[in-house]
């Protein structure tokens, strides 16, 4: 098992302040970033994972750049642009798009959606599914795990509703080393510590030893889960149309045409009748789509 790296889920830095660890290294107060080069760097995010670097993330960057000068012991920025550049594996990309994404979540983060699961889609999933087809939910930018396991949990708490069908669901990221720990299932008790007493000894096994402090998703919950490296700007290939999708607290780092062109690819793998959650803070208002207002931050597919 992999430890969790200490800080994991914490300070997003979605508004351009430092983040844990940033300033940690030889490099991190003394190296340059010219506005040249962050505007070099800022177009290959764009053009590679959709996120948008704006001015104010000059210093944000910086910072992150930090962690990947040092572990490719280029000695400034231009020299890793190179490296970037001439890097035929796509392995520093990669690397790069690790330390870029920022992947703060939380078990039962915005609760509202698990709530609406249970009150308003599992009751009905006759009318949502077809025939006896299994309930498959997407966890669209599952980040280090949180989201897809609160899923598997809410589901197991409400079996009788889709045990006859069977559900799934499918969980990815753009970054591979979220993915890595998502798999793991592997937390430090504190980022446990909101989840119901009652569900964490029922889900989780406690670490022992040399894993004393730490907790780990039963196997159970493990295998209703399958994960995927998948970028969301990349066209979609899935066999089977999803019934609900979570894509929270992602779209922020888009900018409106690609939320719109995220949001039509969303529309196009859900099932008539489907549901896509966004971020409570990421209303689709102010952007061109075909889905539904249901609620706050919940669209659904109508045809
Ligand atoms: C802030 S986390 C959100 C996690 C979870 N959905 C939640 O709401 O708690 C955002 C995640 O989006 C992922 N991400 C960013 N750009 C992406 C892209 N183009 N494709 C897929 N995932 C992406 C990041 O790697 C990160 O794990």
């Amino acid at each position: 098992m992999v430890r969790p790296r200490p800080g994991q889920g914490t300070g997003d830095g979605a508004n351009g302040a430092p983040f844990p660890g940033a300033l940690d290294c030889g490099l991190g107060g003394g190296f340059q970033l010219t506005e040249a080069q962050f505007s070099k760097l800022a177009s290959l995010v764009y053009r590679l994972c959709g996120i948008h670097l704006g001015e104010g993330k000059r210093e944000l960057l910086r910072a992150r750049l930090a962690k990947r000068l040092r572990a490719t012991g280029c000695h400034d920025v231009q020299q890793y642009i190179e490296r970037l550049e001439g890097d035929r594996s796509g392995h520093e990309l990669v690397c790069f798009l690790d330390v870029i994404t920022t992947n703060k979540t939380d078990f039962f983060r915005e609760p509202k959606h698990f709530e609406f699961l249970v009150d308003e889609i599992l009751p009905r999933l006759d009318k949502l599914c077809h025939g006896n087809e299994p309930l498959r939910i997407w966890s669209a930018a599952c980040s280090t795990g949180e989201e897809p396991y609160t899923l598997a949990m809410v589901l197991m708490e409400h079996r009788p509703l889709w045990e006859r069908r069977g559900a799934g669901i499918l969980a990815s990221d753009l970054s591979t080393k979220v993915l890595e720990q998502a798999q793991n299932g592997v937390y430090a008790q504190d980022r446990v510590a909101d989840i119901p007493r009652p569900l964490l000894t029922k889900y989780f096994q406690r670490g022992t030893n040399r894993w004393a402090g730490y907790v780990r998703v039963r196997p159970e919950l493990r295998k209703m889960i399958q994960y995927r490296r998948l970028n969301l700007m990349d066209n979609f290939d899935f066999d089977k149309p999803f019934h609900v999708i979570f894509c929270r607290n992602v779209m922020i780092y888009f900018d409106k045409p690609t939320q719109e062109r995220l949001v039509e690819k969303f529309r196009a793998c859900l099932v008539p009748g489907g549901y896509l959650m966004v971020g409570h803070s990421e209303s689709l208002t102010g952007i061109h789509h075909r889905l539904a207002f249901a609620r706050p931050a919940v669209y659904r597919r109508q045809d």
